[in-house]
């Protein structure tokens, strides 16, 4: 079968990786894919927003299955158009994915549904917001209610910096996805990320994974899409999963069914772990990013088949396996990022960090020019290993990073550092 993937970051290199190694897979396409995915994948050049050249293309190259990366695409419909063409594909419809593209509907649901998340309103103007902050204890979370690319939270510490973000934000600071504000209660405890696939009616738990969403060592400075994941979070034991498929993954899935919005692709909850239990942060309707590259590594099912069981409604009789070694991914991002990266620094080093054992490097924003390997967005390279422990896999990536020859580039140096601490005390 062809096969399309949209998207062209580190996540999408780790899908075309894990793709590649299906069975069913004749061809891969990727639009746009980067320079890494271009050894799996033709690359090419399609506007996704754009549905008809999409369906064209689709047509032009007999493809047999879409995979849908980012956000955007199925919050701007992309799904939906697929499905009226026929086309058998992976990610939520536009009814759905709006547990992502508005965090006030993914609250009403919770709320509905009886999900544990913080206390919350909604408001559509800067006076409403301010008079529900003068009652609110801080710290407290102003969220821009639509996508704002990983951008539109402020944990504010003071009431002051709280009504700055309600300010900030019907001044425009995130165009239409701040038209509402979401003003939420802070949840004090440890993030996990959470992922299952889901099919409309059942949910397949994926293995556990845990982001360091924090720029710089020690969890400090602003947030980021993600500096570095592992697998498994030890955080998360099997009761702590088993909880939070019963108290917040079955009931969203239900609900969506109920609705007559079944939910169909992969569920990625943001979880803070709380001393009374999992809570909600937010959802997000697609694979995480660098939560993916780790878990792609584990992965010993096919991923192919698995989408496709999750498009064709039948995950009751599907089971993944996976491997029970651990995986680390350290991002090498460029210097600036989250602000505004520099482009265009050249890479180099990769085939000698890629020789170290248990090692595979994911590109997330790099182009070839000429022979040259080129830096081409904010999180560049994913070096992500296998290893027996949590602190063997790092040891690993961290081995490989130091082949590479890149002085335009930054990273973490302590990833993992809270399941490496874990394992050191049952040791
Ligand atoms: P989001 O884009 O909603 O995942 O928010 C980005 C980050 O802000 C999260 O990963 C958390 O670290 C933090 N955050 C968001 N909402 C809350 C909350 N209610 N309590 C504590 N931290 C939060
Ligand atoms: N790593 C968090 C995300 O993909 O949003």
């Amino acid at each position: 079968m062809n096969v399309l993937l949209i998207g062209g970051g580190g996540r999408e290199h780790a899908l075309a990786w894990a793709l590649s190694a299906s069975p069913l897979l004749t061809k891969l396409y990727a639009a746009p894919g980067n320079a890494g995915i271009a050894e799996l994948a033709e690359c090419i050049a399609l506007d996704v927003a754009d549905h008809a050249a999409v369906l064209a293309f689709i047509k032009e190259k007999a493809i047999g299955f879409v995979v849908i990366g980012p956000e955007a695409p199925l919050v701007g419909g992309l799904g939906d158009a697929l499905a009226q063409a026929g086309t058998k594909h992976f990610g939520p419809s536009k009814a759905a994915a709006e547990l992502e593209g508005s965090k006030g509907f993914t609250k009403d649901l919770c709320r509905e549904a009886g999900i544990p998340t913080g206390a919350y309103g909604r408001f559509k103007d800067a006076a409403s917001a301010k008079a529900y902050l003068a009652a609110e204890p801080v710290p407290i979370v102003v969220k821009a209610n639509g996508l704002a690319a990983g951008k539109g939270v402020v944990v504010a510490a003071t009431r002051a910096e709280a009504e700055a973000a309600v300010d900030a934000c019907f001044a425009g600071a995130f165009g239409a996805a701040g038209a509402e504000v979401v003003i939420e209660e802070f949840l004090d405890g440890e993030e996990a990320s959470f992922f299952a696939l889901c099919d409309g009616r059942t949910a397949l738990a994926l293995a556990t994974a845990q982001d360091h969403k924090r720029v710089g060592d020690d969890d400090t400075g602003p947030n980021t899409g993600g500096m570095g994941a592992y697998s498994p979070a030890p955080v998360i034991t099997p009761a702590l999963s088993a909880r939070i498929m019963d108290e917040i993954i079955r009931p969203t899935v239900e609900s969506m069914a109920a609705r007559g919005t079944p939910f169909k692709g992969v569920l990625f909850a943001g979880l803070m772990i709380t001393a009374d239990g999992p809570k909600l942060i937010e959802y997000n309707v697609r694979f995480g990013d660098p939560e993916t590259q780790v878990l792609m590594m584990r992965l010993q099912s096919d991923l192919l088949a698995a989408m496709i069981a999750t498009a064709d409604g039948v995950l009751d009789h599907f089971d993944l396996r996976w491997r029970d070694d651990a995986a680390l991914t350290v991002v090498l991002a460029a210097k600036g990022y989250p602000g505004t990266p520099e482009k265009g620094t050249e890479i180099k080093g990769l085939e000698g960090a890629g020789d170290v054992a248990g090692v595979q490097i994911f590109h997330a924003g790099t182009r070839r020019e000429g022979g040259r390997l080129l830096a081409d967005g904010g999180r560049v390279l994913n070096v992500t290993a296998l290893g027996a422990t949590v602190a063997e896999a790092q040891a690993r990536a961290y081995e490989a990073i130091a082949k590479i020859d890149w002085p335009g580039g930054f990273w973490r140096t302590d990833i993992g550092w809270r399941a490496v601490l874990r394992e050191k005390a049952r040791a």
